[in-house]
């Protein structure tokens, strides 16, 4: 463990986040409230965050949410509690503010699945076809694409698409897959996935579902074919959150990253909420990248203003473009934050 500041900056690069002792009797989430006030600072967290980031966030969304949340935020300092493309989304969009991260090395399997100079080779060998990426994907892989998506807008962005245009859909083959069979476009899938909602195991659901019969299963479009088959809704952690508090039963099996569940139980504290089980020995979904951030790591990312988030202006310039284009095509759909 470092004990200086120095050596702690001197290792950021490596470590990926400042490794510095921390009073252990501090009370984080006060200390993190009063840095907040004093930086003008807002902090934004995925519903993936551990319950105590949740509960210090200033706004908790889906990947839509916190895009919109990022652009429109007068803070001067965004404090991203997520992971790293969403972090580099907020920079892209709000270029002028300062964007830390907790953690540098808080990275997305489906974004690793899809490196820009591969996916620049797999492009030209469909020249004609127009590049919707899913928005976990690098700000490297932004500038190669015609606009970008979310899982709770995809299907709109797709619908906005004319007809008679080829498109290809990357990085995620599940998302895309489900994308094909609810608008009947023919894409061209780039073969990415989420580690997280692929290892969901079908066989345990099943068993779930006989034991719990009155139960809703719920899922996220990241999830494979054959788990989306037998879900009573499907949408993003935003959408699934909402169809909890408006559905009438009172008991959900959810398939997505089991964070969400912190936010499904405040907002209706007298329904039961089960995670749904992988293919391993674990209950229940832990995204190893979004749990990289910790309150100590907020903590001291706040303070000392690092690990900051920092992007050629070519990459802003050129990458932000897909987003803008999302951003606009939600805002005419609908989609509010
Ligand atoms: P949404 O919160 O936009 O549904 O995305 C889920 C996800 O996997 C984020 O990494
Ligand atoms: Fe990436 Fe999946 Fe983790 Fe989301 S849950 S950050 S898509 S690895």
């Amino acid at each position: 463990m470092s004990t200086t500041l120095e050596s702690a900056v001197k290792n950021l690069n490596r470590k990926g986040f400042l490794d510095i002792d921390i009073d252990p009797t501090l009370d984080l989430a006060e200390e993190i409230t009063k840095l907040k006030k004093e930086k003008n600072a807002i902090i934004l967290a995925h519903y993936y965050q551990e319950s105590e980031i949740q509960d210090v966030a200033d706004y908790i969304g889906d990947s839509l949410g916190l895009s919109q949340k990022a652009e429109s935020t007068d803070a001067d300092i965004i404090l991203f509690a997520g992971v790293h493309f969403m972090a580099e989304t907020a920079k892209m969009l709000n270029p002028s503010k300062k964007v830390i991260l907790p953690d540098l090395k808080a990275g997305c399997s489906l974004a690793d699945s899809c490196p820009a100079g591969l996916f620049r080779k797999f492009k030209e060998r469909h020249p004609d076809h127009i590049v919707v990426s899913y928005i976990n994907c690098t700000a490297e892989l932004k500038t190669l694409t015609d606009i970008c998506c979310t899982s709770s807008n995809a299907e709109a962005i797709i619908n906005s698409i004319p007809e008679d245009r080829k498109i290809i859909f990357a990085p995620d083959k599940n998302l895309g897959a489900y994308l094909i069979k609810k608008t009947g476009r023919d894409m061209v899938l780039w073969n990415g996935a989420c580690m997280v909602h692929e290892i969901f195991s079908n066989e345990k659901i099943t068993r779930l579902m006989q034991r719990y019969p009155e139960a809703k299963f719920i899922a996220h479009p990241e999830c494979e074919a054959v788990i989306l088959e037998k879900a009573d809704f499907i949408g993003s952690t935003t959408q699934l959150l909402k169809f909890t508090q408006n559905d009438p039963a009172d008991t959900f099996i959810v398939a997505t990253e089991s964070g969400i569940l912190h936010q499904m139980q405040l907002a209706s504290p007298n329904k039961t909420f089960i995670p749904a089980p992988p293919n391993n020995n674990c209950a229940c979904n832990d995204c190893p990248h979004m749990k990289r951030n910790t309150m100590e790591k907020l903590y001291l990312s706040l303070k000392y203003e690092m690990p900051e988030i920092v992007l050629e202006e070519r990459i802003i310039r050129e990458g932000r473009k897909c987003i803008d284009r999302m951003l606009e095509i939600s805002v005419k759909a609908g989609f509010k934050a």
